[in-house]
């Protein structure tokens, strides 16, 4: 039966944080060939989704009434749910093991690939005013040491104990995200930082930037403080001011939706997942 098979690849997970701390449970029986090329490409990434194979319709409570964990994450990424406030109770390990166990790795790199591919066959104009728009958080860098902590999204934003992570300027690169940021340097595009985090973090944000291996970037646009706009608003405003200073805003990559909607969004946009927070 293909639950037994998939059952012989399970991880376990155990009780903590951080990218090692999935393992093998057992070693891999013989398998019919299918079986056994499915498990050497997902050996590839340490085999971290098929832990979702345990569990694929309910909450890491493993109860039948629980949320379908891996359908509220689909319905998330596609913006078909939205405005919600935390990640159900019931899936706070399945975003674990989402984040932590590869497959959210996998998924950024897929989308990278694709912006690549994109920014590779774009003709450039020669005037040196091609430029992609970048997000922060979730994008550049990763905020997961302070999400680990506190619940993978499930407990309520708390602006306080989020503000002092940020400030201590510790907040570790998203790989892939920063191979696209180098290729389209070397390509000549230039990249334009563009986020919700506020003037006032201004100096830390450019510390932790340029600690992560950051540099060369155009501008970095802030939010100015007490600014009363949403998301949306406030970045298709400054992407308008730099489509007006004479840009061609040819890229923009976000975790959010409110990151690429809005006129001007950009020739094209990219969604990397984040299960984690949602910001209308
Ligand atoms: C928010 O975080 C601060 C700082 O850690 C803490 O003192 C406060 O109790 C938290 N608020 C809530 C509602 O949990
Ligand atoms: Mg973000």
């Amino acid at each position: 039966m293909a639950t037994a098979k998939l059952l012989l690849l399970v991880l376990a997970a155990t009780s903590c944080c951080g990218a090692g701390a999935w393992e093998l449970r057992g070693g891999l029986r013989k398998m019919p060939p299918a079986v056994e090329a499915a498990a050497e490409r997902l050996r590839e990434d340490v085999a971290a989704p098929v832990i979702h194979a345990l569990r694929p319709l309910v909450g890491s409570a493993g109860d039948l009434a629980g949320v379908p964990c891996d359908s509220w994450r689909l319905a998330v990424e596609a913006h078909n749910k939205i405005d919600w406030a935390t990640v159900p109770a019931s899936c706070e390990g399945y975003v674990g093991n989402y984040m932590f166990g590869g497959h959210y790795r996998r998924d950024s790199r897929f989308v990278v690939d694709e912006a690549i591919a994109y920014a590779e066959g774009l003709k450039l104009g020669g005037n040196g005013k091609e430029v992609w728009v970048f997000d922060i958080d979730e994008t550049s860098l990763s905020n997961l040491p302070y999400y680990a902590k506190h619940g993978f999204g499930t407990k309520p934003y708390n602006a306080t104990s989020f503000n002092a992570y940020v400030l201590e300027g510790s907040a570790p690169v998203l790989p892939e995200t920063q191979r696209l940021f180098k290729k389209l340097i070397s390509l000549g595009i230039k990249p334009v930082f563009l986020t919700g985090r506020t003037e006032d973090q201004r100096a830390i944000t450019v510390a932790n930037l340029r600690r992560q291996g950051y540099s060369g970037w155009m501008k970095l646009l802030l939010k100015p403080v007490g600014l009363k706009a949403s998301a949306v608003a406030y970045k298709s405003d400054e992407r308008r001011k730099l489509q007006d200073a004479g840009y061609l805003i040819v890229g923009n990559i976000g975790d959010q939706w409110s990151d690429i909607l809005g006129a001007p969004e950009g020739a094209r946009t990219f969604k990397l997942p984040d299960p984690l927070y949602y910001i209308g």
